[in-house]
């Protein structure tokens, strides 16, 4: 009896649809302002320039790092058009990116608008997911983004076949997930019967239900190109600057991750953190930049067509203070960013979100004394290796960024 009603008024929904002159229809599109939550600003929100919609607009911190994020729903997956309403009272553009779910999906110029009071929209199209969708507005320079004052989107619709009865949601249970992790001693299993280093890996299941498992791979002192080809990576250096491999045979921890029957398969997640000690300069620890972004590449092509998906990471950061303040300390960020975008495949940023840790963890200013202290306890005897007490923090940012970040494992988490 539903299902006739339902049908019924569907029937005249397209009646009136088709009374509707052809090109006047135009799709609906929900407005979403980066005053009011759940958006994030990171700045202030402000009301001093006239012309905003709401009650006030985002004035982002002047800074790489200040975004601002809203949470956009779509019935469907698919392409959403997003009009960003912005005013830019300088002379120079303030671009930003634009990442859906923490894939950088489009670049935004935001140019100048003549005026602090002068709103105009730019026009995006980006791809979004079923339900809710992180989208967030990163400037890439160190202006900061201009003061948003909205976000109006076009979401595709629900597809148009309304008379079949609504189906019995599935009620199995979730799949089971492995998460494959690839990555150095930061990451990697303590040696048996030592403390001291624990990887955040060894530390990670326990942010998830009973349906994750972990498998920990990650190798201590290995660059991205030594974890793929160990022991083939050779001592020597080519034209080109990067170490010889010979034979190009894969590791058996790679391979084992490659196999048909027990290696990833579709739905399992693949962890992908190096960069420390890929900066050594002689081989056979040192990769080049655009090499580190090609082996990124490679095994996120070879997760992928198994049906997994990776996950970039850039590198932990070490402790060093700058006086009071925890600081970056680590390369390879703008190589795994654009490996990122060129793959389409989501990055935590572990080495912001790391030391903004040991920043709201009061670590600096630090006396060098490692075996005392809450530094002591977090760190091993070096500024870069974990204390199981380190290691399940930097475990639990990652979780936290699953979640912030909107990538689907995030479910999965406790
Ligand atoms: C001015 C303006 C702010 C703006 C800022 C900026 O201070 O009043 O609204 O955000 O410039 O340059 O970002
Ligand atoms: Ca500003």
């Amino acid at each position: 009896m539903k299902a006739k009603l339902w049908c019924l008024a569907a029937g005249l929904l397209l009646v009136v649809a088709l009374l509707v002159p052809p090109g006047s229809a135009t799709a609906a599109s929900t407005r979403y302002e980066a005053e009011a939550a759940p958006a994030v600003c990171t700045g202030t929100i402000d009301a001093n320039h006239t012309g905003y919609t709401g009650t006030g607009f985002c004035n982002g911190d002047n800074a790489v790092g200040a975004a601002v994020q809203f949470t956009v729903d779509a019935a469907v997956a698919g392409t959403a058009t997003l009009d960003i309403r912005y005013a830019n009272g300088t002379t120079t553009a303030r671009p930003a990116d634009v990442f859906v779910n923490g894939v950088r999906a489009q670049s935004v110029p935001l140019d100048g608008t003549g005026a602090w009071t002068t709103w105009l929209t730019s026009t995006v199209t980006v791809p979004v997911t079923t339900g809710a969708n992180l989208v967030r507005l990163s400037p890439t320079t160190a202006n900061g983004l201009p003061n948003v004052d909205r976000l109006d989107v076009t979401a595709p619709g629900p597809s148009p076949s309304p008379c079949a009865p609504p189906s019995a949601s599935p009620t199995s249970a979730p799949p089971r997930v492995t998460v494959w992790l690839a990555g150095d001693s930061t990451v990697a299993e303590p040696s048996s019967g030592t403390t001291c280093p624990v990887g955040w890996g060894n530390q990670f299941a326990q942010y998830f239900n009973g349906n994750v498992t972990v498998r920990n791979s990650a190798v201590g002192g290995r660059s991205i190109q030594t974890w793929l080809y160990d022991p083939n990576v050779t001592g020597t250096k080519n034209s080109a600057g990067e170490c010889v491999v010979s034979p190009q045979t894969y590791s058996a921890r790679w391979q084992a991750m490659l196999d048909p029957t027990n290696g990833m398969k579709a739905g399992d997640y693949l962890f992908i953190q190096f960069g420390i000690n890929d900066s050594t300069s002689a081989c056979p620890r040192h990769v080049g930049s655009a090499r580190y972004q090609q082996l990124l590449g490679v095994m996120a092509s070879a997760a992928k067509a198994r049906g997994a998906r990776p996950v970039f990471l850039t590198p932990a950061a070490a402790i060093t203070c700058s006086g009071g303040t925890a600081v970056g300390n680590r390369g390879f960020i703008a190589e795994t960013n654009a490996a990122a975008s060129a793959n389409g495949v989501p990055v935590i940023d572990l080495h912001r979100l790391s030391y903004t840790l040991y920043n709201s963890l009061g670590f600096c200013p630090f006396n060098g004394d490692y075996g005392a202290g809450p530094v002591g306890a977090f760190f091993c005897n070096d500024h870069t290796h974990f204390e199981t007490a380190g290691a399940r923090q930097i475990a639990g940012v990652v979780a936290r960024a699953l979640r912030d970040q909107q990538i689907p494992l995030a479910s999965y988490l406790r």
